[in-house]
């Protein structure tokens, strides 16, 4: 069953969402060589607490932890630890938000001092991917258009997509239906309706789309060692324009003065 939001759920959905994103903008701040994935964890619990907020993830089917770093070529689920970042690295932090009731959700793969320019322009397309995606995330269109839409840019670019996680509804629930695959075909799937809010994101690899799961339950990696990117915002249909309630604002003013 699909839950369809009223305008008052989708402010509160923006509440958690914006958390989240201020979230980010704190990790964005400290990552750096030489910081410690837990370390990041710990300034997330820390901050999601102090601003009203619960982690979504933390005890989430077991789930260990706020955040899930996910280093090089870890797709996503990576368990913070006391690695510590090193240059040329690249970190998809991931973070969800339990507030009022309504879940925020939003993913963003932060370079780690000088990346190697092929790891940048994988980032730079799986970010720009996912607008694809949301462009087409209007009223009347279906949910094969969005999928379409990330697809069709990354693999353009000769990049392949992971098909065994996929977004999904976001509400009173993390993962609500319907699930939002990063592949599929045009014209196909639900039609998008004003009230649907949906998390699209686009898990993206350099090589080969084939995964593993660690013995750890949790930790997805790409089966030939090569980098994988990840970025998720939360959104909302609308009439015309896509409501994006999460936001990268305060990342992306963090890092260019960086
Ligand atoms: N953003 C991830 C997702 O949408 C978060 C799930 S991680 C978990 O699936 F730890 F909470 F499971
Ligand atoms: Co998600």
């Amino acid at each position: 069953m699909i839950y369809y939001k009223t305008a008052d759920e989708i402010e509160l959905l923006r509440k958690s969402n914006m958390l989240v994103a201020r979230t980010h903008g704190e990790l964005a701040k400290i990552i750096a060589p030489g910081v410690s994935t837990l370390k990041l964890d710990k300034l997330a619990l820390e901050f999601i607490r102090d601003n009203g907020g619960e982690p979504a993830f933390l005890n989430y089917q077991g789930y260990p932890n706020t955040l899930c770093v996910s280093v090089n070529s870890t797709v996503v689920h990576g368990i913070p630890s006391n690695y510590e970042l090193k240059d040329g690295d690249i970190v998809s932090v991931d973070c969800g938000v339990l507030m009022n009731k309504y879940y925020g959700d939003s993913a963003y793969t932060y370079l780690v001092g000088e990346v190697r320019p092929e790891i940048v322009k994988l980032l730079q397309v799986t970010k720009e991917s996912l607008y694809k995606g949301i462009e087409k995330a209007v009223e009347g269109n279906r949910l094969g258009d969005v999928s379409y839409a990330v697809q069709q840019h990354c693999e353009s670019n000769g990049y392949s997509v992971v098909r065994e996680m996929v977004g999904h509804g976001v509400g009173r629930k993390l993962h609500e239906k319907p699930e939002v695959p990063n592949y599929g075909r045009r014209g196909s799937g639900i039609k998008l309706k004003k009230g649907l809010v949906i998390a699209i994101e686009p898990m993206i690899n350099m090589g080969k789309k084939e995964i593993y799961q660690l013995e750890d339950g949790w930790t997805i990696k790409t089966k030939d060692g090569m980098p994988s990117a990840h970025f998720e915002h939360t959104i909302a249909i609308g009439q015309g324009k896509a409501d994006i309630l999460s936001s990268f604002e305060f990342v992306e003013e963090v890092l260019k003065n960086k």
